[in-house]
């Protein structure tokens, strides 16, 4: 994963300023505040909070020639189908000089964190978490795969977010960065998990885990139990004792 050079003052000015004009051409009203929320190579993204609502705000950065457009389009695709594994698209907005100022789309205020910032021992048994981890992945990526006919082509830490629930107990997983979701099968997914043992090493780890919530996830999309397993012998060639 490169490492993002922080966003310039001047281009958080002009995210900002882009922002407050969508609010105040399409909506009507003032933002009560808009905070950077993270940046990474092309994007800078901010929670803005309204008098009725908390979104978040996609800009682009650097290079004005690359517009959100194709972003947001692609967020209603996956949203669309998998409406579970992905936040609300909300709005477009290009002012009449994006070509000068850029573009902006926003979307639902997830309260989920990177999935590596959640320290385990805080909730549950190490162990225990890691597994159910690698098992959510696994459910998620079968999912949108068969829902979608994509996948995550860069699941680190950042594109994949989680939440706790149930007390920590349960793991809820999103996807987000969509513009990195390529098209592919199933195969396909899990080898952009798998390649590279330090991209999701849970998933690396527990592929057992993983080879369940993927059938899980084919089987909560219609697929027979003895097809799933048929599906996922390509995971031998990554741990034999599957
Ligand atoms: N809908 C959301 N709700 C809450 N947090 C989000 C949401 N979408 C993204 N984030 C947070 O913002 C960070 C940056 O978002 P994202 O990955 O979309 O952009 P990026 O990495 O800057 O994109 P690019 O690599 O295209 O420049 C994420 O890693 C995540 O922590
Ligand atoms: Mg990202």
């Amino acid at each position: 994963m490169l490492k993002a050079h922080p966003l310039k003052q001047a281009e958080q000015e002009r995210h900002n300023q882009l922002i407050r004009d969508f609010f105040k051409e399409i909506r009507g009203e003032e933002p009560t505040s808009i905070v950077l929320h993270g940046n990474g190579q092309e994007k800078g993204i901010y929670k803005v909070v309204t008098p009725t609502e908390q979104l978040l705000a996609a800009a682009g950065s650097i290079d004005l020639s690359r517009k959100l457009l194709p972003e947001y389009n692609l967020l209603n695709i996956l949203h669309t189908s998998a409406p579970k594994f992905f936040p609300r698209p909300i709005a477009h907005y290009a002012p009449k000089d994006a070509n000068s100022r850029g573009d902006l789309f926003l979307m639902e205020f997830l309260p989920h964190v990177d999935v590596d910032y959640i320290k385990p021992s805080d909730f549950q048994k190490q162990g225990g978490y890691f597994r159910n981890l690698a098992y959510e992945i696994g459910r998620g990526v079968a999912i949108v795969n068969y829902k979608t006919g994509r996948f995550s082509s860069e699941p680190h830490d950042g594109n994949i977010l989680v939440k706790l629930t149930n007390e920590g107990q349960a793991i809820d997983i999103k996807f987000c960065d969509v513009i990195q979701f390529r098209q592919g099968n199933l195969e396909d997914a899990a080898q952009s998990i798998l390649e590279d043992k330090f991209m999701r090493p849970e998933c690396f780890r527990f592929i057992g885990k993983f080879r369940k919530g993927l059938v899980q996830g084919m089987s909560e999309c219609g697929v027979n139990y003895d097809e799933a397993m048929q599906n996922t012998e390509f995971l031998k060639q990554y741990n034999a004792i599957l």
